[in-house]
């Protein structure tokens, strides 16, 4: 039978996202209770009685202890915290974000991230990867589409490629030397599912950081998972994100996906580097010609949204999605890639 301990180290996991500390270190778990038969009742004591995250850190705290052995039933009822309690919690500031190895040395994390989804995020992650190897940077990736990771099929990376050592994870290394970390090089096979909740993304993305021995690195690019929901925020709050690049393409309704992804950066306080338009436009192979195939470019209006001054227009390139499919992405050149490397001074 599982013990109330048990289940605390459980609900470790969940974070308050307004305060981005557990919730068992806040104090928010109170009246812990077990039946014999497996039900769980507790109160989550919460800061502000209509927090708007309150939703979120009950479907998690529900989620974190569902998942233990023996639990039949999660009963969660809301409390308030007194004005003293809220007040030593908000006199300890904000949380400090989780050391890294020691024997890690990280100058900068780029994180990037696209509005929504299949925009060509993880290509331009490893393009990005792959021309700052060539310019002879150290650099590694951090997958962080834990449900969708796609970097290690574009390197041509077998399933199950990490191993361990005493002083913490080995990540994978590229023929260019791109050192990559994904979940999809831990689990036995690329098609395993990985259907896991916000708790435990972030309790793996904290890992990916922490406990991978990076070495040495002048760039460390973080592939966001798609768009700006949860997941994205909980990954950009886990790892001390320095800037972001920001992929879209113009079939993207622009009004839309630059107030999402405008709000969650300024929410988060983040300096946009650069504004890259995926598949912009099309180069005609027999006239040469270019044609804007999904309507014209929105990067201006983009790059003014978001206030970055480095804008790149990617073409549509069968070559590159080729070349991505069979995990020879590292055979691929791109000059506008390595303009906008010059351009940020990565
Ligand atoms: N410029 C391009 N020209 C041609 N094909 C491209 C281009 N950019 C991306 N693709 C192709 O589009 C598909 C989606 O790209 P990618 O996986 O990089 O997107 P993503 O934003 O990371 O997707 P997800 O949201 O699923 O993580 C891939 O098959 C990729 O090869
Ligand atoms: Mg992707």
């Amino acid at each position: 039978m599982i013990n109330k301990d048990e289940i605390l180290e459980a609900l470790k996991k969940v974070f308050d996202p307004e305060l981005g500390r557990s919730i068992v270190e806040l104090g928010m778990v109170r009246d812990l209770h077990i039946s014999d038969a497996g039900a769980v009742t507790f109160t989550l004591a919460l800061t502000i009685p209509g927090c708007p995250m309150k939703t979120q850190m009950e479907r998690d705290a529900r989620m974190a202890v569902m998942t233990l052995p023996g639990i039949t039933d999660v009963k969660i009822t809301f409390g308030a915290m007194t004005e003293d309690e809220k007040k030593a919690i908000f006199a300890k500031g904000k949380p400090e974000l989780p050391k890294l190895n020691k024997f890690n040395q990280v100058q900068k994390v780029i994180a990037v991230l696209s509005g929504k989804g299949g925009v060509g995020k993880s290509s331009v992650t490893a393009m990005l990867a792959c021309e700052l190897a060539r310019s002879g940077k150290k650099v590694g990736i951090l997958d962080a589409d834990i449900t969708g990771p796609s970097i290690p099929r574009l390197f041509g990376l077998p399933p199950g490629g990490l191993r361990g050592s005493d002083q913490g994870i080995l990540p994978a290394v590229t023929s260019l030397g791109i050192k990559v970390v994904s979940i999809n090089l831990m689990i036995p096979n690329e098609d395993a599912a990985v259907i896991w909740r916000g708790p435990m993304i972030s309790g793996t993305i904290q890992q990916f950081w922490r406990d991978v021995l990076w070495g040495k690195l002048d760039v460390l690019l973080v592939d966001l998972p798609p768009g700006t929901s949860d997941a994205a925020l909980t990954v950009m709050q886990t790892i001390p994100v320095n800037g972001v690049v920001l992929v879209s393409t113009p079939q993207e309704l622009a009004g839309m996906v630059v107030r999402k992804a405008d709000s969650m950066l300024k929410q988060l306080k983040m300096p946009v580097m650069a504004a890259v338009e995926n598949m912009s436009y099309f180069v005609c192979p027999d006239c040469g010609k270019q044609h804007e195939i999904y309507g014209p470019s929105h990067i201006d209006a983009l790059a003014k949204s978001v206030e970055t001054d480095v804008t790149v227009r990617l073409p549509i390139d069968p070559d590159l999605a080729g070349l991505a499919d069979t995990g020879k992405i590292e055979t691929y050149s791109s000059v506008e890639i390595s303009e906008l490397i010059k351009k940020v001074g990565m």
